[in-house]
């Protein structure tokens, strides 16, 4: 199956995953519609294709969301819409599962009413959390270690048990850590290259953490390719790069590529997490075999770009432009 000419519904398309995704589903010629709440993503990360796609403003914890699927007709649909960065889970946990979990849900069941024909659900390498074994493939345990990955992992689960039960055509899409322009969350790659444009110290929280890193474009090229792929209905798969790295060695790196002859790191213990995964290694093989994806953009090709994506849009980060008003951050009611 192509998406050629399809209508593509993709929810959190104007974040920084999904404005990517949204670009590579255009190169492909599908149909597109973002949906977003514009919360955490922006306009301004689909200035460049804005004439080609249909922007809907919207949340996808509302009802009404399945009167979009119907009006226009969707076909296929992409659920990224997400509260994303584990530390704004410590304050505001009520709502990662109202969005994560919840939100996820209200996706799955409008799609189905609306017989939408596949659907991915962007779940995270997140769930399996504590390792086991490595490199992790679908069968690793699950041990989500922050409130984030059980909002996730819940959804995740639901997904699953809603192909079984209903006949949800839905692909469970495993996604290990992504890096790259657009980036919208303070994640600790944009952190690093943000601190290092300032000088050369940096302060950082898990120094020894390693993450399996994907360039956000081979990303969604191979989000795409699963969404084309008729046998990965009802299947959990992984994406990532099979390679990891210490954030240690991450500042390194980027310290080299970012011009600085030595650079200095100093642990902040405000930055340490009360549960951390200390370690995520994909093991991609049923990706591959599913689709023949393989990540095209090594790390040093994939943080130049990022680097020079930063200093061409005024060393500002998204969210060091744009703080989010309190009042827009959903919280559980009073009870009062
Ligand atoms: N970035 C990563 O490394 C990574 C890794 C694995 C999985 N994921 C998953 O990929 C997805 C995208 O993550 P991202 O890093 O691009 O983050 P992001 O914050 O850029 O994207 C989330 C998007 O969802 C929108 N959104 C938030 N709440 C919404 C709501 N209630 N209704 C409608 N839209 C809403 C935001 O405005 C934003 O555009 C998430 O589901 C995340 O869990 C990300």
């Amino acid at each position: 199956m192509s998406l050629k000419g399809k209508k593509v519904l993709v929810t959190g398309g104007a974040g920084f995953i999904g404005s990517h995704l949204v670009q590579e589903l255009l190169k492909v010629g599908a149909e597109v519609i973002v949906y977003d709440n514009l919360f955490s993503g922006d306009q301004e990360n689909l200035k460049d294709i804005e004439e080609q796609i249909l922007l809907i403003r919207g949340d996808i914890r509302d009802r009404e969301f399945v009167k979009i699927l119907k009006e226009h007709e969707v076909e296929y649909v992409y659920n990224l819409a997400a509260e994303p960065y584990i530390p704004y889970s410590y304050e505001r946990p009520w709502s990662f599962v109202e969005i994560n979990t919840m939100g996820a849900l209200n996706v799955f069941l409008a799609c189905k009413e609306a017989g939408v024909k596949r659907i991915i659900q962007y779940s995270t390498s997140e769930v399996y959390g504590k390792a086991r074994y490595l490199p992790m493939d679908e069968d690793h345990p699950t041990y989500p270690l922050s409130t984030y990955a059980v909002s996730k992992l819940a959804a995740d689960r639901l997904a699953f048990t809603l192909h079984h039960e209903i006949g949800l055509p839905v692909i469970i899409l495993r996604q290990f850590n992504c890096y790259g322009p657009r980036v919208t969350q303070p994640y600790v790659i944009p952190e690093i290259i943000s601190q290092l444009s300032r000088g050369n110290r940096l302060k950082l929280g898990n120094l020894k953490a390693r993450r399996d890193l994907t360039f956000v474009e081979d990303a969604a090229r191979g989000a795409v390719m699963l969404m084309e792929c008729e046998d990965a209905v009802g299947e959990v798969v992984n994406m990532g790069s099979e390679e990891n790295y210490s954030v240690e060695e991450l500042a390194h790196i980027i310290g080299k590529l970012m011009g600085h002859k030595e650079i200095q790191i100093e642990v902040d213990k405000n930055r340490l997490r009360p549960l951390d995964v200390e370690v995520l290694l994909c093991n991609p093989e049923k990706m591959r075999k599913l689709t023949g994806w393989e990540p095209r953009v090594s790390l040093e090709e994939g943080l130049k770009i990022m680097i020079d994506y930063y200093y061409s849009h005024g060393k500002k980060w998204l969210w060091e432009k744009k703080l989010v008003p309190e009042e827009k951050i959903w919280k559980k009611p009073s009870r009062k």
